[in-house]
């Protein structure tokens, strides 16, 4: 199975944002966002947050189709800006199991490094595929949120995750 990993660009805003939705939907506890909100979010909204450097969304293509994404945000406030945070990472149900996931956030850590010290992450404590994924790629837990997300009756904890980034002059 063949892919290939790039940045989202804005023209890229309608085929992110159906994945994004289908993210939801398949897997609402596995998201801090839900679709009734992300539902309504204007492409143009889109395509702004696409072009907002040096966040990005990191697309994975298979023959010109989006079957997965792994999003980098900075921190806004100016004591926060070394961190970075992962968000969004998502792979197509099709294409899980052949490092869809793994390759689209080692090239997240690659372009994060460039820009922030350090990462965050969280994750469902129970989702055992995305945690492997991530610590596999070296995040380390510090923490648990116990009922960190509420989807309808259900709570879920999630596991707290930091990735020290490499820096130039690093040994
Ligand atoms: C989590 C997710 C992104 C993983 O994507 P993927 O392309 O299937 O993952 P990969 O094939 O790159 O696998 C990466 C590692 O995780 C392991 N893994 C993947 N899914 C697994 C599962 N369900 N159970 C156990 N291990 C799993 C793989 O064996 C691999 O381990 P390795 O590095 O030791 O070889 C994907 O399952 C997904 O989209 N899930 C729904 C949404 C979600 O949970 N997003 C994460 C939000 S925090």
């Amino acid at each position: 199975m063949t892919f290939t990993i790039r940045i989202l660009e804005p023209a890229d805003a309608e085929a992110f944002r159906n994945l994004r939705l289908e993210a939801l939907t398949v897997a609402p506890e596995a998201f801090g966002a839900s679709y009734e909100e992300d539902v309504s979010i204007p492409l143009e909204t889109m395509r702004a947050r696409l072009s907002a450097s040096p966040n990005a969304v990191f697309g994975a293509f298979a023959d010109r189709a989006l079957v997965g994404m792994a999003g980098f945000a900075v921190h806004d406030r100016m004591k926060a800006r070394h961190k970075g945070v992962l968000w969004g990472v998502y792979v197509k149900a099709e294409w899980r199991g052949h490092q869809v996931g793994k390759r689209l956030v080692r090239s997240m850590i690659d372009h994060a490094s460039r820009h922030v010290i350090m990462l965050e992450a969280t994750v469902g404590l129970a989702n055992d595929g995305a945690r492997r994924t991530y610590h596999g790629l070296g995040f380390k837990p510090y923490g648990i949120q116990p009922k960190a997300l509420r989807v309808g009756d259900t709570f879920y904890d999630e596991e707290l995750l930091y990735l020290d980034l490499p820096q130039p002059g690093d040994a």
